[in-house]
């Protein structure tokens, strides 16, 4: 389904959650159960044209360079230069400001349709690197902590924002995240803008150990070092107070048996990591914690390995 005869595709994006605790801007992983759908038309005008914005978040800019998909097809087009626009209709799964990865994922989206347009689709790599000019959109960042999980699948480690290497970690069969979204709104510009811009030299090795502890824990299966390595000392602290019972939502977790738990993305969604035999009590005692805050909630529970973005038939 590529090529210069193809003139309609329609791509899947996962949610994702992005920092994963200890990672911020540069690990995330993706939730295959969650996403948005778009579907990207060949037309003679040059451009990009969205026509349609339909779904959960239906209220996103129209003009193509305000909008995260939108901007990361001019920057397909502005390198690829294929003698052609792009119409672009973009069906929302992933609530807005839920710290799912949303803005991503409708750039991912884009970017994977339009690539079976093109005469001579490009590789993934670039593929990332256009959404992420997308999402920068969004967050007024480049970081592909939600572009790459929601791309490759799984979890992935980012390096670099210029040249990028994307790593996907093998993640221990038996692990389950469970993902609760809290209804409120949090935009990822005004939880980027309160962080502090220096970090204790304390605070540094404390993360940069969790970091190196939490990967080399997912490629041994070392659930413990795992456990061990899953504290944010220096975003998840600053960010805390911007989520009605974050600690009581957090220790809900840790007491129910979970490995870890901290925010998704910007928030205010929070994921902890279990064993599968937890995952039932981990989700029933954050949804309590938000309960108790008066906060409706939505939640997954899936395993930590999928496809990533795909190509689909329209109306799947
Ligand atoms: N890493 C980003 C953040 C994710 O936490 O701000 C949201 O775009």
């Amino acid at each position: 389904m590529s090529g210069a005869r193809t003139t309609r595709a329609t791509a899947f994006a996962p949610a994702s959650v992005g920092n994963v605790a200890i990672g911020f801007d540069i690990l995330g992983f993706a939730i295959d159960s969650l996403g948005d759908r778009v579907t990207v038309a060949r037309r003679d005008a040059p451009g990009v044209e969205i026509t349609a914005i339909r779904g959960v978040a239906g209220d996103l800019p129209r003009e193509a360079r305000d909008n995260t998909a939108g901007r990361a097809l001019l920057a397909l087009q502005e390198a690829t230069r294929p003698g052609f626009g792009f119409s672009l209709e973009i069906d929302k799964g992933i609530p807005l400001g839920s710290g799912l990865g949303g803005s991503a994922a409708s750039a991912v989206g884009a970017v994977v349709a339009a690539n079976a347009l093109l005469p001579q689709p490009v590789s993934r790599l670039e593929l990332l690197q256009f959404a992420m000019a997308g999402e920068a959109v969004a967050s007024g960042a480049r970081h592909a902590d939600n572009i790459a999980p929601s791309l490759y699948g799984g979890l992935v480690l980012t390096v670099g924002i210029d040249h990028p290497r994307v790593k996907q970690i093998p993640v221990p069969a038996a692990i389950r995240a469970v993902v609760v979204h809290p209804h409120m709104f949090l935009a990822t510009a005004q939880a980027r803008a309160i962080l502090k811009l220096s970090v204790e030299l304390s605070d540094f090795v404390w993360q940069t150990a969790n970091l190196a502890g939490f990967i080399s824990g997912c490629y041994t299966e070392d659930l413990d070092l795992i456990r061990a390595s899953f504290e944010d000392v220096v975003i998840e602290p600053q960010r805390a107070a911007l989520i009605p019972g974050f600690q009581e939502v957090r220790r809900g977790a840790m007491e129910a048996g979970a490995l870890g738990c901290s925010i998704s993305g910007a928030g205010p969604s929070m994921f902890a990591w279990t064993l599968e035999s937890s995952a039932a009590a981990v989700l029933a005692a954050m949804r309590r914690q938000f309960a108790r805050q008066s906060l409706a909630t939505d939640h997954w529970v899936v395993e930590v390995r999928s496809a990533g973005a795909r190509l689909i038939e329209p109306g799947t």
